[in-house]
């Protein structure tokens, strides 16, 4: 291929940038001209294209958020956009494209696959929900910002002999969760994936109070409820100072981790060596710390799977 294209599409995560700067320049170093699409798939729509140099690049390592925009685009689920887009993408000379985002957006990238034009996708989401893959791009910086947090608030808790609920994003996924309760020693975490009643938090709240703790962190996933509403709930239960506190989009944002760096990097590049091989309709990933791709189509059909021995140990050593 001598003309490719890349975007990155729903929520940004730390480390697009990264991936973006491997496709162009990965891109350009092959001989490969490469064009930015802005506004992720809605800027395949509106025609959005950007001719991107190595100088485009440059100062963009480091930053979070993604230097093309993204959005969501509820017209790219229709045929007639997907056609559109797909008429837009060859009228620019593309023969095949690089779509950075998480499930929603492999979706668009599966539809134009399915529609005969070469896609490839770059799995980037805070959220890790993506089953291919061990790890989603942002993920790691993501669960550092979440820690960071985690460590603040509990210092205070200490202090005040309080508990903290503390609502951590991940939409249907609680990978966020258990990764950051699990490493900042969360006496409670509550996934999608492993509901917990109220009588076995209350149960593992009231057991750590008898062994001495006069404090708590409860990290919730958003997928399993609300912090204020669990706050309620143990209010009643319980003779305990209840806090809560939903990050939100601090979450998202900030400099990629060395983690997201390199699999930015790697991703960006493994993506465009297929493009160059003629090869699309697959995703790129990271499993058991070797990096592969698969077909898009079987990627997409994955279901997630939880680590429940994991969960189970965080729930041990946190007690
Ligand atoms: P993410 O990619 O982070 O999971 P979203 O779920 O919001 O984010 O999806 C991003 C975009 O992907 C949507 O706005 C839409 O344009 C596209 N998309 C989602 N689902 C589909 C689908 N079934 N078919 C085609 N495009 C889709
Ligand atoms: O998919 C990434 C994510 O941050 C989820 O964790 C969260 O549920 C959602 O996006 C928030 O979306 P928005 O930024 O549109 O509020």
């Amino acid at each position: 291929m001598k003309k490719i294209a890349v975007l990155t599409s729903g929520g940004d995560a730390p480390g697009m940038n990264a991936a973006i700067r491997a496709v162009v320049r990965y891109g350009i170093g092959v001989g490969m001209e490469v064009v930015g699409v802005e506004r992720g798939l809605q800027g395949l729509i509106d025609n959005a294209f950007k001719p991107m140099y190595m100088r485009s690049v440059s100062d963009i390592i480091q930053r979070g958020g993604t230097i093309l925009k993204t959005a969501r685009c509820p017209e790219f689920k229709t045929l007639e956009g997907q056609k559109k887009a797909i008429e837009n993408l060859r009228a620019n000379g593309v023969e095949g494209i690089i779509v950075i985002g998480g499930d929603g957006s492999f979706m668009g990238a599966k539809a134009m696959s399915e529609h005969g034009f070469p896609s490839i996708g770059i799995p980037g989401t805070i959220d890790n929900d993506l089953a291919y893959t061990d790890y989603t791009l942002g993920f790691d910086t993501a669960c550092n910002t979440i820690l960071d947090a985690i460590n603040k608030i509990r210092d205070t808790m200490s202090s005040h002999e309080r508990v903290s609920i503390i609502e951590v994003m991940g939409r249907n996924c609680g990978d966020l969760a258990l990764y950051c309760g699990l490493c900042g020693g969360a006496e409670v975490i509550i996934v999608p994936e492993h509901k917990l009643t109220i009588d076995e938090i209350v149960e593992t709240l009231g057991g750590g109070q008898q062994h001495g703790k006069t404090s708590g962190i409860i990290v919730l996933a958003e997928g399993a409820g609300h912090a204020d509403d669990l706050k309620d709930e143990l209010n009643k239960r319980m003779d305990l100072t209840v806090k809560t506190t939903r990050l939100g989009h601090i979450q998202r944002g900030g400099s990629p981790s060395c983690r997201d760096r390199y699999l930015g990097t790697c991703f960006g590049v493994n993506a465009v060596k297929l493009l160059e091989k003629g090869i699309g309709n697959r995703i790129v990933g990271i499993k058991d710390n070797k990096f592969y791709d698969m077909d898009i189509v079987e990627g997409c059909a994955m279901q997630n799977t939880f680590d429940l021995e994991l969960y189970e140990t965080a729930a041990i050593v946190g007690r």
